[in-house]
């Protein structure tokens, strides 16, 4: 079993939605955090409140597509406090719309998804979580820290309509848990660094708040649950599997039962 407490987290996407959930359940069990994030505004926001809640925090704008901010983010965590033992790369984005959408009256193709929408959701959600993974467990193993890799998949890697860059890059993510336990398994490194995805349903982020809410509503009616996951209720699950050191290259879906409550 793994403590929070003086442990340190490195999380991207840090100034808002899951990833300040992640932080804010990690000072308040005793943790240290490496918040990072595109813009300086949404961290210092971040920062004041957890610092207001007597939390070590360390801040670092940069874009998780960048290999130079990447490593400067890794770097920071080893400067500042000597490990890194979580590291939650939360940065994500959506660019909806279906692949190709034929006009309702005369069946041709009037609109498609640009090369540009597919590519920046592959870029910064499966790209950019490459090189924060890559970054850190560098630095892990060369400081001989312990601790959990755990990315955010979705359950939309199960495949949504007008999702294909988003389903796309999660599918892709969640075979990264397996590959990395495989890789850290040969080099005898397997009980030392952990790595897991967990895979949300819908939450009550900026990301989500962003749907067309008749469609939220729509989507919310069959869930099982009735309502939205809590951004805490991710952070609570994450705390979980960095201190059960029995849980390894798996995707854990967290959904309030989606996809089982279909009235069709
Ligand atoms: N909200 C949901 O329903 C939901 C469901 C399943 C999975 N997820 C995943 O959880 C993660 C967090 O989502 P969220 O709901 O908290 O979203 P959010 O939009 O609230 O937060 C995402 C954060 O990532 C940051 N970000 C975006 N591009 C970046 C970049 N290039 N470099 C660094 N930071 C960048 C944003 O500034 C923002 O603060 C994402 O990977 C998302 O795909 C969310």
């Amino acid at each position: 079993m793994l403590e929070i407490k003086d442990s340190v987290a490195v999380i991207t996407g840090g100034g808002g939605g899951i990833g300040f959930a992640v932080a804010k359940y990690w000072v308040q069990n005793g943790g240290k955090v490496v918040l990072a994030d595109v813009a300086q505004e949404p961290l210092d926001k971040a920062a004041a409140e957890l610092k207001a809640m007597q939390g070590e925090v360390v801040t670092v704008v940069g874009d998780v597509t960048s290999e130079e901010d990447s490593a400067r983010l890794a770097d920071t965590a080893i400067e500042k406090f000597g490990q890194i033992n979580l590291v939650a790369p939360c940065a994500g984005i959506i660019k909806d719309g279906m692949m190709v959408a034929p006009d309702r009256n005369t069946g041709k193709v009037t609109r498609k998804m640009s090369l540009g929408d597919f590519s920046k959701v592959i870029d910064i959600n499966l790209t950019g979580v490459f090189l924060t993974v890559r970054e850190c467990a560098e630095r892990m193993i060369n400081n001989n820290c312990k601790g959990l890799i755990c990315l955010v998949s979705s359950s939309g890697s199960l495949g949504t309509a007008g999702q294909i860059n988003y389903a796309s890059s999660k599918a892709a993510m969640s075979i990264m848990p397996k590959v990395i336990t495989a890789e850290f398994f040969r080099r005898g490194l397997s009980g030392q660094i952990r790595c897991m995805a967990i895979a949300p349903g819908y939450v009550g982020t900026e990301m989500v708040k962003g749907m067309n809410q008749s469609a939220l509503d729509k989507i919310l009616s069959d869930v099982p649950i009735g309502r939205l996951i809590e951004p805490e209720e991710i952070a609570q699950l994450m705390g979980d599997m960095y201190r059960n050191e029995a849980i390894a290259g798996e995707v854990f879906f967290i959904h309030g039962g989606l996809r089982l409550g279909s009235r069709g």
